[in-house]
């Protein structure tokens, strides 16, 4: 079964797009009508993603640079957008709190809610007609990864949603809707060693009322709902794609 929303003549810009949950979004985008900038560092990748049909333009973008991350919205203004945004680029390591140097606390907070900030509001000065912002946070922004140790990550993922919140509230008079997907598990890069790991596995699978992780194809739902530009009642909103692991 696949979920459809009419995006034709919208514009969009995916940030995380060489690989997993953007790469995937890139391409459900452009099925559905939108005409889609993929971003990230390695550019190489996203050429292959622009050859493979699903996004129109690659642009070499590393989200913690502003002037970047202005050239990205530049790309999309060119086009006529941007009227889509969404904040996939990601990282996470895991490291016990009491041994986590300072600066890899920032970097983490630096890439995962700084540069999420950025995106938006360098798009939201741009989308003088409105537009949709999706935010990639995680059920890890709704409660802890223990016994997984990812301080950093849950704080900047707290950040993300409270961000949401915030901005869809402070933007909503301009038309510009800001809402969050927080993903269960789900196979990219980020989490290829759980997935390739039996006993993390069984971890997830008796942790997630489903029993299973999820499919890519299972976030295509709440992306089109919330790209859509029928959802004009929605913002300030985070949604758990979970399996039911946050409704324990
Ligand atoms: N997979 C899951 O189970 C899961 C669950 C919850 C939330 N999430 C979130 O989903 C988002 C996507 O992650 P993923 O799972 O798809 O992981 P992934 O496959 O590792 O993708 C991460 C993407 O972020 C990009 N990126 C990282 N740092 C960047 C930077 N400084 N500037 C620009 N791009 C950067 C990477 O591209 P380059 O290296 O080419 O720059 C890559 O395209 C992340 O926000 C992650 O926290 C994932």
């Amino acid at each position: 079964m696949t979920v459809r929303a009419d995006l034709q003549g919208q514009v969009a810009v995916v940030t995380g797009a060489s690989s997993g949950i953007g790469h995937h979004f890139c391409s459900v985008l452009t099925e559905n009508g939108a005409t889609v900038i993929a971003a990230a560092r390695r550019l190489d990748r996203l050429e292959k993603v622009v050859a493979d049909g699903a996004a129109a333009e690659a642009v070499q973008c590393d989200v913690t640079n502003a002037d970047d991350v202005e050239r990205l919205i530049e790309a999309a203004k060119y086009r006529g957008g941007p009227d889509i945004v969404v904040n996939a680029a990601g990282w996470a390591k895991d490291t016990p709190a009491t041994e986590t140097p300072l600066d890899e606390f920032r970097q983490t907070l630096e890439v995962d809610l700084t540069a999420i900030f950025s995106v938006a509001a360098t798009a939201a000065r741009a989308m003088s007609d409105g537009g949709s912002i999706i935010n990639i946070a995680s059920i890890l922004g709704l409660g802890a990864s223990w016994p997984i140790t990812q301080a950093a990550y849950c704080a900047a993922k707290g950040g993300v949603i409270n961000l949401t919140r915030q901005l869809g509230a402070e933007w909503a008079s301009k038309g510009i809707r800001v809402n969050a997907i927080a993903p269960g598990w789900f196979p990219s890069e980020l989490t290829d060693e759980m997935f390739e790991n039996e006993k993390a596995m069984g971890w997830i699978k008796r942790n997630t009322p489903i029993g299973r992780p999820g499919r890519l194809d299972e976030l295509d739902g709440a992306l089109l709902l919330m790209a859509s530009p029928t959802s004009t009642y929605l913002t300030g909103q985070v949604l758990a794609v979970d399996g039911g692991w946050t409704a324990r």
